[in-house]
């Protein structure tokens, strides 16, 4: 008898065909959302889930079940666990980090060029049938190019957001990070450290790529967002809670700061009432990450986390990126 898994939501079907090979898998072709009390349920027998960042692991669903051993998540961010609830019980967890990083990077820098040259904005005018002539400051934005890039959070997508801007756009970079970069890295991104207090100040298009956590909750709120000069804008492509999404929506709405782009929110799939209300954001539904190759190679770092953490393939017992890997020692 195989070991069972469960696919928490729904994946790519030659993703779970993969999992099958190994394990008896429970798959989520309905891609239903499961309540706490549903997904405790369907991880009874089962050794480990492949979830994404919408399936929240806590203590109470991993007490309910103590056979779980591996958790394999498709995405880099893994707010979604108690990972010192993880740990305390030796479940090990799993990202995947690396593959993302250069389509999410894009994304980003995307996301913030659109707030800054209005282009949703400018484009729903058009589509309401508003455009009958040209006039000299209609959408004035402002510059990407020659502007101050402020990137608070400086892993590995902060750091490709920061190549982009500073050789692709001839941009001046300043980050702040908990911790400061090797000067090697800082000198590959043309990227200066400073403290968080001058980066809001001297941001003219601040990005924001940091893990969320309980320290980080609202690290940008109406103190922040006040010390952010009037024509800044503020992309937020990291995890809802970080910004103070109410605060923002006021900032945005008394035209404190220009604009933002906003791919994530507290509480998503809601978001905030008052943020759909003012025309100067940039509103998409968590999809950085989403083209298709970057999904499949997400998907198959999930799975090849979840096979070989189990036992099974090529890596068996090392699986490639493991988020609390002093589990495996014990
Ligand atoms: C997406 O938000 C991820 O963490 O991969």
């Amino acid at each position: 008898m195989k070991p069972q898994v469960l696919v928490a939501r729904n994946v790519f079907p030659e993703v779970v065909e993969r999992l099958r090979e190994h394990f008896e898998v429970e798959d989520n072709p309905g891609d239903r959302i499961y309540t706490k009390a549903e997904l405790i349920e369907r991880l009874k027998g089962k050794v480990g889930a492949f979830t994404t960042g919408s399936v929240m692991i806590d203590a109470e669903v991993l007490d309910a079940n103590p056979q779980l051993r591996v958790l394999a998540n498709m995405a880099v961010g893994y707010n979604n666990f108690d990972m010192a609830a993880c740990t305390a019980r030796g479940v090990l967890c799993t990202n995947t980090p690396d593959v993302l990083t250069e389509t999410t990077a894009d994304f980003g820098f995307a996301l913030m060029m659109a707030t800054a040259r209005r282009i949703a904005e400018s484009e729903h005018y058009l589509r309401r049938g508003e455009w009958s002539k040209w006039f000299y400051d209609m959408f004035v934005g402002s510059d990407i190019h020659h502007a101050t890039l402020g990137i608070l959070g400086m892993g590995r997508i902060g750091q490709a957001i920061a190549r982009r801007g500073a050789h692709g756009f001839e941009m001046r970079v300043l980050y702040h990070n908990r911790s400061r970069l090797d000067p090697s890295i800082e000198a590959s991104c043309k990227a200066t450290y400073v403290g968080k207090e001058q980066l809001l100040r001297e941001a003219d298009h601040l990005v924001i790529v940091m893990p969320y956590s309980k320290e980080s909750h609202h690290a940008v709120g109406a103190p922040e967002l006040a010390l952010m000069k009037p024509t800044a804008t503020l992309t937020n492509i990291a995890r809802g809670g970080i910004v103070d999404d109410a605060a923002l929506a006021k900032a945005l709405a008394e035209r404190r700061i220009a604009a933002a782009g906003l791919d994530v929110f507290e509480g998503e799939p809601t978001v905030h009432p008052d943020l759909l209300k003012v025309p100067n954001v940039v509103l998409t539904p968590h999809i950085a990450s989403a083209t298709v190759a970057t999904r499949r190679a997400m998907a198959d770092l999930a799975a090849d986390n979840l096979i070989a953490a189990l036992g099974f393939g090529p890596n068996a017992g090392k699986p490639p990126t493991p988020i609390n890997p002093e589990v495996m020692k014990s």
